[in-house]
This record gives C-alpha cells, sequence and structure tokens, in this order.
C-alpha cells in the first residue's frame, strides 16, 4: 500500500524543483553551522577576557558583535533551512525578507561609508587613537597593533609621533618610563641578517626628525598605508564583498522560486 502510494506520488508531476529545494537546505544548513561557531567564538572571548579595554576602544565590544551577529544569522538560516525541508512557506517568506533587509542594509552602510569616506577616515582614526592610547593595558589589542605595523609596513596613525599618546611612549620630559619617546618594535624595518629582533629597536625614535626616525623605522602611518593597500587591492577588496553579497542573493532568489513553486503546488491540489 505505502509502496503504492510513493509509487503514484513519484509519477504525478511535481512543480517543486527537488534540487532547488535540497540546495537551499544544505546551503541554509551550513551557514546555520557557521553560525553556532560564531555564537561560539563570541562566547569564548567574552568569557576569556577579564578586561574591559577592549570594549573601552571600540565602544562596543566585539565579542557581543559577534554573538549578535551570529544569533540573528541562526535565526534567518534556521528559517531558511526548516522552510525548505518542511516546504513550509511562511518560513521561506521570513527567510527571503530578513536576507533582503540585512542586504539592503549592507548596501546602505557601503553606499553611505563612500559618500561620507572623510568621516568614515575620521572615525576610524578616533578607534585607532584609542587604540594606541590602549596598547599595553590589553595583550589582544597589542597583538592586533603589532600585526598591522608589521603587515602595513606602518607605524601610528597618521605618522610615528602618534605614539606619543600613549602614557609609556609620551615624549614629555618628565615621562618616567623607560620607553620614554619610544615607538613600539613592530613599528622598526627588519635588518637584513638580523636573528634576534632588537626589542629596544623604536627606543628614542620620536626624538629624531623624519629623516632620521625612517632609517630604522617604516616612515608611513597606518592610515595612508591601508588606504594605499586597499586602492592597490581593489579586486581582492570587491571578491571579498561579493563573496560576502551573492550568498545572500542566492538566498533571496532561491527562496522566492521555492515559494512561488511550492504556491503553484498548491494551487494545483486545490
Ligand atoms: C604626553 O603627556 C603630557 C603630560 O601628561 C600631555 O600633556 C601630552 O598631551 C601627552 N602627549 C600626547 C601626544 O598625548
Ligand atoms: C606627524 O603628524 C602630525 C599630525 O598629524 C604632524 O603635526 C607632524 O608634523 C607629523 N610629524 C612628522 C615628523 O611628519
Amino acid at each position: 500500500m505505502d509502496r503504492e502510494v510513493s509509487l503514484n506520488r513519484a509519477d504525478t508531476f511535481s512543480f517543486i524543483n527537488p534540487w532547488i529545494r535540497y540546495f537551499l537546505f544544505i546551503f541554509s544548513l551550513l551557514f546555520w553551522v557557521f553560525s553556532l561557531l560564531i555564537i561560539a567564538i563570541g562566547v569564548y572571548a567574552k568569557v576569556e577576557k577579564a578586561t574591559d579595554t577592549v570594549r573601552d576602544t571600540f565602544l562596543i565590544d566585539p565579542a557581543i558583535i559577534l554573538i549578535v551577529v551570529g544569533v540573528v544569522m541562526f535565526f534567518i538560516t534556521f528559517c531558511g533551512c526548516i522552510g525548505a525541508l518542511r516546504e513550509n512557506i511562511k518560513l521561506l517568506k521570513a527567510f527571503s525578507l530578513s536576507l533582503t533587509l540585512v542586504f539592503l542594509s549592507q548596501l546602505a552602510i557601503a553606499v553611505l561609508g563612500f559618500f561620507y569616506s572623510d568621516k568614515t577616515r575620521g572615525t576610524l582614526g578616533k578607534f585607532v587613537k584609542k587604540a594606541i592610547i590602549h596598547y599595553r593595558d590589553d595583550i589582544d589589542l597589542q597583538n592586533l597593533i603589532d600585526y598591522i605595523q608589521k603587515e602595513f609596513k606602518c607605524c601610528g596613525y597618521n605618522n610615528y609621533t602618534d605614539w606619543s599618546r600613549n602614557l609609556y611612549f609620551n615624549c614629555t620630559q618628565e615621562n618616567p618610563s623607560r620607553e620614554r619617546c619610544a615607538v613600539p618594535y613592530s613599528c622598526c624595518t627588519p635588518v637584513p641578517g638580523e636573528v634576534v629582533i632588537n626589542t629596544m629597536c623604536g627606543f628614542g625614535v620620536q626624538n629624531l626628525n623624519y629623516l632620521e626616525a625612517t632609517k630604522s623605522i617604516y616612515p608611513l602611518g597606518c592610515a595612508d598605508k591601508t588606504a594605499g593597500w586597499i586602492e592597490s587591492h581593489l579586486l581582492l577588496v570587491g571578491a571579498l564583498a561579493l563573496g560576502l553579497v551573492l550568498p545572500q542573493i542566492a538566498g533571496i532568489v532561491l527562496s522566492q522560486i521555492l515559494i512561488s513553486q511550492i504556491e503553484d503546488e498548491i494551487s494545483s491540489i486545490l
């Protein structure tokens, strides 16, 4: 009896394309698992971090941002996953609508960021200046700044004298710090053949004039360097943006197709 039913069902024509349905299911499932991973990383970072310096620097704790993004993604992909599996129009519509909203808000942010690029730069500058002030308060922040300075071969935000904003590196005479007028050694240009890194290579650099200083440290500030990097890697930046946006467009289109197929199927039965 069961077999007859399933045979009959296989013979009857269906408006619902199983490929689209299962593709949407697997696709949402992958991002659903990914969202759990993001939440886990966010919670781990939140629990591990005892200090609040990073939050002071970025206004909002990056761990909280991860958790919020992860939770939003969890609910959206859950709708897509179960909606496709159960052929549930309400869930699929919720999936499609929320993806569209996410897509539009990203577009709005990108357009605003582009047209107000001076303001964007100013805001970024504020974050970086705060990050410089808190350099020694948080090991993750310190590692991040060191990484950026080494990778982009730059020093400070505008130039190396920005390091005076930090209590330890401040250049005033009264500063009792051992590192007075220094810059972190991640500013230093590598010396060819040097095996052990000279962690004191940035000492006293802020006292030197530009030409002398740039003999041992990277001459440009990280703002100009990163702007230059983005300009010369526009293709890569575009590819990354596309990688972020394409899955969203695919999700919107596929769920819309599936919704109309399910609606056709329902009206053909009625
Ligand atoms: C360095 O410290 C002095 C005294 O605390 C302060 O007045 C000055 O603004 C600091 N420099 C920078 C660049 O923040
Ligand atoms: C570094 O930048 C500051 C302001 O951004 C500027 O006043 C200063 O002259 C610059 N110093 C050097 C050595 O370029």
